[in-house]
């Protein structure tokens, strides 16, 4: 059964390449994503791991954790950490998960077997600190991953959780944001001191209220 937005994150203990994982503790009260890749020494996900890991002080900013997964054995990420250190110049500094048995795989719907029968595809999953699921992706094995994009998207959700806003197409983070519509006008002027355009009375504009 697919994952949806709003349901908790299936909780699950997994062996990693940093230990034994208990995923909801270990995510503690952090943000967390978990990513998959279809299988390890493969060149996009080589890129992908070394992309992640060179942006891992982005996501500490943003308190949260990243975990990895692909279908494959601890032992095996071990050997291919060393590939992803020489070739993409970053060593894989957060936990892969091998997933031999496809126990996380399945219970996060990573395998389509439409599109491969035994390798996962590119799923990401952005849980909040509630440990509800907040955004799924699913790319094909062919298609990296945007870091940018993830760590965007990262910034609307942990924005959106905390004010009564909404953020417009390619926003990125300190540009305006949109009220929400069932925000009044009066209520507005207390909510957004700094001030608000209205484009139309469902389109309110107002600068990023947390910058
Ligand atoms: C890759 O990471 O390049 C890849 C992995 C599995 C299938 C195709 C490509």
């Amino acid at each position: 059964m697919a994952i949806r937005l709003g349901d908790i994150a299936p909780d699950f203990t997994a062996e990693t390449t940093e230990g034994t994982v208990h995923f909801h503790e270990w995510l503690g009260d952090s943000w967390g994503i978990l990513f998959s890749h279809p299988k390890d020494f493969t060149p996009v996900c080589t890129t992908e791991l070394g992309a992640f890991s060179k942006a891992k002080a982005e996501f500490d900013k943003r308190n949260t954790k990243l975990i990895g997964l692909s279908v494959d054995s601890v032992e095996s990420h071990n050997g291919w950490a060393s590939d992803i250190e020489d070739t993409q110049g970053a060593a894989l500094n957060f936990p892969l998960i091998g997933d031999g048995d496809h126990l996380v795989a399945d219970l996060y719907d990573m395998i389509h077997p439409n599109a491969n029968d035994t390798l996962t595809v590119r799923s990401v999953f952005i849980i909040g600190p509630d440990k509800k699921v907040k955004l799924t992706l699913t790319y094909p094995a062919s298609t990296g991953r945007n870091v940018d994009e993830i760590l965007r998207v990262l910034d609307s959700l942990q924005l959106t959780a905390g004010y009564q806003v909404s953020t417009p197409v390619n926003w990125t983070d300190g540009d305006d944001v949109i009220i929400a519509p069932a925000i009044s006008d009066e209520e507005a002027k207390t909510k957004f001191p700094k001030g608000f355009k209205t484009l139309r009375p469902y389109l309110r504009v107002t600068p990023q209220p947390n910058k």
